[in-house]
């Protein structure tokens, strides 16, 4: 997943160029570079690391184009490196790339008996090696394009400048996001509207298969079929937050301390008995949920299923989005419905399990932070996270907002379904959830000294059972994504069935063990893990802590909640824990290594 930006303008875009980056780095941050086009002369330059990197580098008088092309990267062929950086350049051509062509080495190996010579390792290079030798053939740029859309296998967004077109940034869509503006400064692309804040005052976003030409003055789209296409015209959210960190030391503390705003947000959005009127779905006479997302996503989808059984007395499947996308169709019922969780709405396979169930005639719901995503504007029903921009990899705010709107959903589901009783329950413990995380906030200071435990494992564990088990998974992935030491989130009744064997005095382990119906046998679990030398930390309310204070080291504390309630209220020790050991191994918390904030490719 990269960010490609574009400007043409009349003046030099250099700096346009990488302030479009700066907005776009969320997307990966491996390398960043830019060409421009100066007097018929291609300027590339680049730089590994964070766009920053690329800014020095141009500050020392960058180049004067009037039209050039950006990328920021996330490498997935060939090492972060100057030479594999973008933008690629072919003789008269040079492109940016979003996405992966499947077949280039097929297209590689024909191109050297060509005599095309390669410098990097990835895959785009073949792009504008093809789209030069096309227009040495006599092609114009703009059927150049098309032309390599019938060999390209694979999805992909691309910005090209041609030595021909010297005025016009062309463009192609094909399954990776692109969106295309032109204004009072000029014309551009971008992966996302976000990036053109304050640069254009409309966009328009392309659909698979459009390729656009992109001059100062304006924007002609062409569809797949080659006719001129009229796309939606969308106003660019002016109010980019110029996002810092207001005090705090990194994005990801700031949003873990959103979050009591944002729980108040959602409820006071969700609570109303009308907040799901406009989602045209008999939820009376649904037999079965699909619940689809990755990563975090997918663990606010496991904790749905179980609220969805408890609540609302319906079953749900939860599927990784990588799998589901190539599983085995197996007829359904025509009752069902499929709801998609995406704080990014880009995430390449959760966008592709979205057409998977729209091809089905499945019902879709979108929910996700970012509106004018992808999921945003195709899935039948969006629900928005109202999270605000979240900057850290690391989903902390989002996550939150993703089980908090599923809980209202399922509230209101159970409400439907005639399990009132079991949904009014729910909504008075959610009602609570925004004191009951600003209390756990307050914890931070005890949670700094439980972090020291863990600076210098090799290995951490974390168990749970019932609802909180989605949480031990979460709390296993914010611990490694951001902390680099590797960590595994357990069923704690699965243990004894092999992994305890990984348990001796090294080992952090996390419990979560709050009183509730699971307590006993979560109790039992922390006691072998001890049998064995483990570091137990037990997060849970004071009266479980005390309960296993003869065996836990260390504690996380949350209020005594109700059972529903409690993998809401965990997420923050949890997130907080985690942070503070990546803090003190020196990890670049907001943009963790190899990561992304947006997976726009599969
Ligand atoms: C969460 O901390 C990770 N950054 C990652 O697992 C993320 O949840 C996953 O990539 C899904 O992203 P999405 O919610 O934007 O679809």
């Amino acid at each position: 997943m990269c960010g490609i930006f574009g400007a043409v303008a009349a003046k030099p875009v250099a700096d346009l160029l990488v302030e479009g980056l700066n907005r776009l780095e969320y997307r990966g941050y491996d390398s960043a570079g830019i060409v421009t086009l100066e007097d018929g002369e291609l300027k590339r330059v680049c730089a590994v690391g964070k766009v920053d990197a690329l800014r020095r580098r141009i500050s020392t008088g960058g180049p004067l184009g009037q039209i050039g092309i950006a990328h920021t990267r996330w490498a997935t062929h060939g090492a972060p490196s100057e030479h594999n950086s973008h933008p690629h350049i072919a003789p008269g051509v040079a492109v940016v790339h979003n996405g992966i062509v499947e077949n280039h080495t097929e297209l590689r190996s024909a191109l050297k008996t060509q005599g095309c010579t390669f410098t990097s390792e990835t895959d785009t290079e073949v792009i504008p090696w093809m789209i030069s030798r096309s227009i040495a053939a006599g092609a114009a740029p703009a059927r150049a394009m098309q032309e390599i859309s019938e060999r390209i296998e694979g999805s992909y967004a691309i910005g090209v400048l041609t030595q021909q077109d010297p005025d016009v940034i062309h463009a192609r869509r094909a399954g990776s996001p692109l969106v295309a503006a032109f204004g009072d400064s000029g014309g551009f692309i971008a992966s996302d509207v976000a990036a053109l804040a304050g640069m254009a005052k409309e966009a328009v976003f392309l659909e698979d298969g459009d390729r656009a030409e992109i001059a100062r003055d304006r924007v002609t789209i062409h569809d797949s079929t080659g006719r001129i296409a009229h796309r939606r015209i969308v106003r660019v959210d002016e109010s980019f937050e110029t996002l810092d960190r207001g005090g705090f030391a990194h994005f990801m503390l700031k949003e873990i301390n959103e979050q009591p705003t944002v729980a108040a947000a959602v409820g006071a959005r969700y609570a109303p008995s009308d907040a799901f009127d406009e989602i045209m779905v008999d939820f009376r006479r649904l037999d079965r949920v699909k619940l689809i997302a990755c990563g975090s996503s997918y663990y606010a989808c496991l904790v749905a299923r179980r609220w969805l059984a408890e609540v609302a007395g319906l079953e749900a499947d939860v599927e990784l989005a990588s799998e589901y996308r190539y599983a085995p169709v197996i007829a359904h019922t025509g009752n069902e419905v499929a709801i998609f969780l995406s704080q990014s709405g880009e995430t390449a396979d959760t966008l592709a399990c979205l057409d998977k169930a729209k091809s089905l005639r499945i019902a879709t719901i979108g929910v996700v932070n970012q509106m004018m995503s992808t999921l945003g504007r195709e899935a039948d029903y969006a629900l928005p996270l109202l999270a605000g921009t979240e900057v850290g990899v690391a989903s902390t705010k989002a996550f939150l907002a993703q089980l908090l709107v599923m809980a209202r959903l399922v509230a209101h589901i159970g409400a439907m379904r005639g399990h009132r009783a079991a949904a009014e329950r729910f909504r008075e413990g959610l009602d609570r959830v925004p004191g009951w995380i600003a209390a756990t906030l307050h914890n931070e200071a005890a949670i700094i000294s439980v972090a020291e435990h863990f600076l210098h494992a090799k290995s951490a564990v974390f168990v749970a059972r019932g609802g909180l088990y989605p949480l031990a998974l979460e709390g296993a992935l914010k611990l490694k994504e951001i902390s680099y030491i590797h960590a595994e989130g357990f069923a704690a009744g699965e243990l004894k069935h092999g992994p305890i064997a990984l348990i001796d005095h090294t080992t952090p382990v996390v419990a979560l063990a709050p009183s509730g119906e699971l307590f006993s046998k979560v109790a039992s679990n922390v006691r072998e893990i001890a049998a064995r030398g483990g570091r137990i930390t037990v997060l849970g309310d004071r009266r479980a802590i005390l309960s296993l204070s003869d065996v836990a080291s260390t504690a996380l504390t949350i209020p005594s909640c109700d059972d529903l309630i409690q993998p809401i209220v965990a997420a923050i020790p949890l997130q907080l824990l985690s942070y503070h050991v990546a803090v003190a191994r020196g990890s670049d918390v907001d943009r963790p290594r190899n990561l992304a904030k947006s997976v726009t490719v599969e």
